[in-house]
């Protein structure tokens, strides 16, 4: 049977991911017409990865999810000590995001690359993440969990979406996922396509 609990978070990283991609993206625009970024946008982009990922999915995953595997089974009990230290971690990673891109903001050109860099080692870290925890963890939750898990599971998932996957946001968010929206390319916006 289907959970919703698998959905939300398949979903989820597929809209983290398609966010972690549009930055990069933008990005290597930026680069190739030699343009000063849009740096609100960019910060209304690190805002939302803060707000929705940082705030809401992971933690619902260690917090909900990992302590029933824990039980049901010490298979992947290593791989989930990791994850749980990665979601620590990713706190303290999107504040260096933020704070290289500051620095690219306030001082100019010269912090271009170290940007760049700090970037897409952040990509490269969810991206990581996220195939470890679809490819090695939901197989293993599939197999081990009890439907009473999953009603309760499903529950809480259910609660808090994430707008990028398909939600009503909410009035607080709306002008943020709007600004989103409108100027980022595909696949998360409507934004100009350019090369
Ligand atoms: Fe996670
Ligand atoms: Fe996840």
């Amino acid at each position: 049977m289907a959970h919703a609990t698998l959905k939300i978070i398949r979903d989820e990283h597929a809209a983290l991911a398609a966010m972690l991609r549009s930055v990069l993206l933008l990005l290597a625009q930026y680069r190739r017409h030699a343009e000063t970024p849009d740096f609100a946008l960019l910060r209304a982009m690190l805002f939302y990865i803060d707000e929705f990922p940082e705030r809401l999915h992971h933690p619902k995953e260690s917090t909900l999810l990992f302590p029933k595997l824990r039980l049901r089974s010490n298979q992947v009990a290593a791989v989930l000590d990791r994850l749980d230290r990665e979601h620590e971690q990713g706190e303290s990673q999107i504040r260096n995001v933020e704070r290289a891109l500051l620095g690219f903001e306030i001082v100019g050109e010269s912090r271009r690359a170290a940007f760049e860099e700090t970037l897409q080692r952040y990509v490269d870290f969810y991206l990581a993440h996220m195939r470890t925890e679809e490819l090695e963890v939901l197989p293993l939750a599939e197999r081990v969990l009890t439907e009473q898990d999953w009603a309760e599971l499903d529950a809480e998932f259910s609660l808090n979406r994430d707008p990028l996957t398909g939600h009503e946001p909410d009035a607080q968010y709306r002008a943020l996922f709007s600004r989103i929206v409108c100027l980022t390319p595909a696949p998360i916006g409507l934004g100009p396509a350019r090369s």
